[in-house]
């Protein structure tokens, strides 16, 4: 039986695949495509709803992205949301100008309950939160449509014709900062569009299973294994998909945690899998000598780590396929058209020009990381290694600031241990969804003993998440952190100060490079 499917319309918000995890959250298959897919396409993958996203544009940019007009006549609810708002009321010939006062943040909205979208969430009270982010706004609604959200200064904060199933919010429901925009999709999602919602993981595994035998046919892949989550649960759904025609090569380059390499071996030797262990650490270690900045690292990493897989792949002969289990903030992040380079996740960035392979598998790329997590128990992977906390492609070399030696790569080993044995003591490590520590290239004065010190200062992290794109930091009890303190100076030589890092992301990122 075929899924119900959503389709989010792309007119270059940040926020797009956002809005398809939202969807997917109330239980409802949802992809983003391009505002450029030709209405017959659409109209072929036969959606429930179509969601227009936000955008940097305004209406009446000449470059600014359209749409056919002939999409609100296909019978097929719409929701607009900001840009794709702006975009409904012009297209169908209502009012859009620059407004007096920008709304940017949390801002009061007062809803009209007799609109379903609002009335159907029933602890939305008539004035709430909404997250607004636009300096247009809809001066004048198309005929036949009513207002039914309006803000201080946006009289048409949310408009619809109900009888043709065509709403508008200028407001991001799909962002956290909306009290209840989840409500407000799954109200648009069940009760416009007329979903079951009755979809779930599994169905997700079922089709990527089915996609993936398509594309690779008869041919080999080579799964780059980290041991990780996303890298394990890839490996799993491949190898579901292909069998033995996969071949996992965990690269070991030197910068894992204490004892990690072994770990990873032990886990994955067992479980039915072509599995290759390749030591490369003096290869990647004397490339990153002498090098400091954080992107250039990355960079390196990346690119060894592709040379590695294709000496590997060559040794295996006739593989095609590279397999990378990159989700969807390491998407984000590394850039993605107009959207800016935070950072290179090297397993999407610092990839040579000429890649020996036909293609790069990312099976996982629309995934956020609790999605993954979800995937992974669907095809039964133990709980050890779907809730292993993440831990970056580059590893260690991006946790220890500047210049890497192997002696600065065993304080912060020692350190990184005890670090998360005392966490996982004080039973926090299923509410920490991140942790580890990072040592800075600074040195400061200490006395031990009797003694004066000048030894390096240690940062550790901790921060709560769901989706790794913002983070808080995680409020450790000071006990543990004194434990773990008392602990990494005592029994780790070269550290005399231990920090705690207090920054929430934005605006830092949860790694420190
Ligand atoms: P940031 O530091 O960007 O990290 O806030 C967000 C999440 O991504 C992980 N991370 C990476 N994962 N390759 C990866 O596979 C990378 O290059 C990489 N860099 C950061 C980070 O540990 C956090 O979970």
């Amino acid at each position: 039986m075929k899924n119900e499917l959503v389709i989010v319309l792309d007119f270059g918000g940040q926020y797009n695949q956002l809005i398809a995890r939202r969807v997917r959250e109330c239980g409802v298959y949802c992809e983003v495509r391009s505002y450029k897919t030709p209405l017959e396409e659409l109209k072929k993958l036969d959606p429930k709803g179509i969601i227009f996203t936000g955008g940097p544009n305004s209406v009446y940019d000449e470059s600014s992205p359209h749409i056919d007009k002939a999409i609100f006549d296909m019978g097929i609810p719409v929701l607009g949301i900001c840009y794709g708002c702006q975009l409904m009321a012009y297209t169908l010939g209502g009012r859009v100008e620059t407004c007096s006062v920008s709304e940017y943040g949390r801002t009061e909205t007062f809803y009209d309950k007799s609109s379903v979208i609002f009335g159907a969430v029933e602890s939305l009270p008539e004035s709430d939160i909404a997250w607004m982010s636009h300096t247009d706004f809809v001066a004048q609604i198309p005929e036949g449509f009513r207002i039914t959200a309006h803000t201080k200064d946006c009289p048409a904060a949310a408009f619809e014709n109900a009888e043709r199933r065509l709403y508008a919010v200028q407001f991001h429901p799909e962002v956290n900062h909306t009290r209840h925009g989840v409500d407000m999709l799954a109200a648009f999602v069940k009760n416009v569009c007329g979903c079951k919602c009755d979809w779930n993981m599994k169905d997700y595994a079922k089709t990527a299973i089915e996609q993936i035998r398509a594309k690779v046919g008869e041919g080999r892949a080579l799964l780059a294994l980290s041991g990780g989550v996303d890298s394990s649960v890839a490996c799993a759904l491949m190898s579901k998909a292909i069998g033995d025609r996969l071949t996992c090569v965990f690269v070991d380059h030197g910068f894992m945690r204490k004892n990690e390499g072994d770990e990873v071996e032990s886990a994955f030797k067992d479980r039915n899998v072509n599995f290759i262990r390749v030591d490369a650490s003096e290869r990647f270690i004397s490339k990153l000598t002498g090098i400091s900045d954080p992107e250039t690292k990355r960079k390196y990493i990346g690119e060894e780590f592709i040379l590695v897989f294709e000496d590997e792949a060559k040794k295996i002969g006739a593989v095609d396929f590279l397999v990378q289990g990159t989700i969807y903030p390491d998407v984000i992040e590394s850039g993605t058209g107009d959207a800016a380079v935070i950072k290179s996740h090297h397993n999407v960035g610092g990839l040579p020009d000429c890649v020996d392979f036909k293609e790069i598998i990312e099976p996982l790329r629309l995934l956020f990381k609790d999605e993954v997590r979800k995937l992974g128990s669907e095809l039964g992977l133990p709980d050890y290694l779907v809730w292993r906390q993440p831990f970056p492609g580059p590893g260690l070399a991006i946790r220890i600031i500047g210049e890497i030696t192997r002696e600065k790569l065993e304080i912060l080993r020692d350190a990184d241990l005890i670090f998360r044995e005392e966490i996982a003591n004080a039973h926090l490590d299923r509410e920490i969804s991140q942790y580890f520590a990072v040592l800075t290239d600074m040195r400061s004065v200490g006395v031990m003993g009797d003694g004066r010190t000048y030894d390096y200062t240690l940062t550790l992290r901790g921060v709560t998440t769901s989706d790794f794109m913002t983070a808080d930091f995680a409020r450790i009890p000071y006990e543990v952190l004194e434990k773990a303190s008392i602990r990494i100076v005592n029994e780790v030589g070269h550290i005399n100060r231990v920090c705690y890092d207090i920054t929430g992301k934005p605006p830092a990122t949860i790694e420190w490079e």
